[in-house]
């Protein structure tokens, strides 16, 4: 039997699990760590502590896989992806907190670029639109706000990287400063085309070249642990950014197999083959990168998915528990004309409005809380059928299916009404821990242990399919209330 650990450094939580050769999860630990938010619209994490966690973690899992180290075959890297960590080469000290994706200090230099006509120059070569979401101005804000930190850069004494080559640099104590196409291609200086960090985009930021590390194939050679660490060196031989990484764990190959997956967020991701231009404000994107060869992707990114839930419990006391939205919905069967647009931090694809905020309407006297509930699991299904309809147009054909993952679908009515929602079929698999598991896929395929993507896609499997159930004037009428309800929060 072989295995490889996984290491999945997410927004809020970070985990490592061991999965064998079938894609079994046979061991895992996983821990949340602090967030900072030391103004409003900012958000930090302390990457000391999400290396020392993850250290912790694979260690843990380990343990609990009852396995060593020298048995693991390779070791994958996903994270999340964006955040931007700068860090002195000699020391492997970072020099501040990093800067989160959700983290929008840097709101209004994108205006600036925008309105100085960058835009569509910089959507051209990466995909990406001028908004703080992407790493290049986050690393800008760092060169400039730490004290000596852009003297020490051109003196090629910092490294930059997504966490992912944060996490490799700790693994080898900085024998490899490297990341992988996905993750260079979320931070607005690499040039998704030409596989290569662009002059031009790096001058516009002015962020120096000596920061930058290598960019690589998602599977591969990215160096050894050092063996201290794990007890024993093992070869690092996959990295993706989260959602990607999910593509791959969810064995979307082929062109127009697309994939959501639904945490705090909302995260669609079409396999598109060649890279496609939206003309519908969704982003372009390298899906992986194998033996050279870069297979691009479509992605709408919703910023509050699960979150809304959170917020019906804690910031509404509604529930107690994510666990009985199901029940509620059921109780009423739908929202019943209610909408909640939960645009608590604005809107994401296809809207990108930093400025729309929330809104709950069509309330009658008969509303209660089982209708406003229902309303926020409807919200996540309407955020999704913008993004395929979306994804529809620009690729000239709707998918049949939705491949899903991610905590809220163990919800059958959220799982349902999306199908019936997005008049498409819905399936969830087996392992839901997709993330990790398309880390995991990449990095056997970097050490060899799978010879093909057909092998990984052969061990996908189907726990349950969805299928649409309603009326389509049905689901017109009420998918014409939501963008109604969008229309009056949005400014287009
Ligand atoms: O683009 C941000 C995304 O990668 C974050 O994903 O799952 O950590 O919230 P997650």
């Amino acid at each position: 039997m072989s295995y490889i650990l996984s290491i999945d450094q997410g927004t809020t939580s970070s985990r490592a699990i061991v999965f064998d050769d079938q894609g079994r999860a046979i061991g895992q630990a996983q821990k949340e760590f602090r967030q900072h938010f030391p103004k409003d619209g900012w958000v930090e994490h302390d990457a000391k502590e999400i290396w020392n966690d993850t250290l912790s973690l694979c260690r843990e899992a380990l343990r609990n896989a009852h396995i060593e180290a020298q048995e693991l075959s390779a070791i994958g890297i996903t994270n999340q992806r964006e955040t931007t960590v700068l860090w002195d080469r000699e020391t492997g000290d970072p020099l501040a907190k990093a800067i989160v994706w959700q983290d929008r200090r840097t709101a209004a230099t994108c205006q600036t670029l925008r309105e100085a006509g960058h835009e569509e120059a910089v959507r051209a070569k990466t995909g990406l639109l001028l908004d703080p979401y992407f790493s290049a101005t986050k690393l800008a804000w760092l060169l400039d706000n730490v004290p000596g930190a852009r003297q020490r850069a051109e003196a090629g004494e910092l490294a930059f990287g997504t966490i992912d080559s944060w996490l490799l640099w700790q693994l080898t104590r900085g024998k490899v400063h490297a990341t992988d196409a996905t993750n260079a291609s979320r931070t607005l200086m690499f040039n998704i085309h030409e596989q290569c960090w662009d002059d031009e985009l790096l001058a516009l930021f002015n962020v120096p070249a000596s920061v930058l590390p290598d960019v690589r194939d998602s599977a591969g050679d990215f160096g050894m642990t050092c063996p201290e660490l794990l007890g024993a060196a093992v070869p690092v031989s996959g990295i993706a950014g989260d959602q990607q990484a999910a593509l791959v764990g969810q064995a979307c190959f082929s062109p127009g197999m697309v994939k959501s997956t639904y945490g705090t967020g909302c995260f669609m991701v079409m396999n598109t083959g060649e890279a496609v231009t939206s003309q519908n404000r969704l982003l372009t994107t390298v899906g992986y990168r194998l033996n050279g060869k870069t297979t691009y992707a479509l992605e709408g990114s919703i910023f509050v998915a699960g979150a809304a839930i959170q917020w019906l419990r804690d910031g509404l006391n509604l529930i107690s528990d994510a666990s009985e939205t199901e029940a509620l919905a059921r109780r009423v069967g739908s929202a019943g004309g209610v909408y909640l647009v939960p645009a608590f931090t604005g809107l994401g694809a296809p809207w990108w409005d930093p400025h729309a905020r929330g809104a709950l309407l069509g309330l009658t006297r008969d509303t209660g809380i089982a209708e406003v509930v229902t309303a926020g699991l409807e919200a996540v299904c309407y955020q999704s059928r913008d993004l395929l309809d979306a994804m529809a147009a620009d690729c000239g054909t709707r998918p049949t299916t939705l491949r899903v993952d991610g905590g809220m679908v163990v919800n059958n009515w959220l799982s349902q009404t999306l199908s019936d929602v997005l008049g498409v079929c819905v399936d969830r698999p087996v392992v839901t821990e997709t993330t990790a598991l398309g880390a995991a896929y990449l990095a056997g395929l970097g050490c060899g242990l799978y010879s093909s993507l057909e092998a990984i896609a052969g061990q996908w499997r189907c726990e349950r399919e969805f299928t649409p159930d309603l009326e389509e004037e049905e689901r017109q009428r009420r998918y014409a209330g939501w963008r109604d309800a969008v229309a009056r929060v949005c400014k287009e």
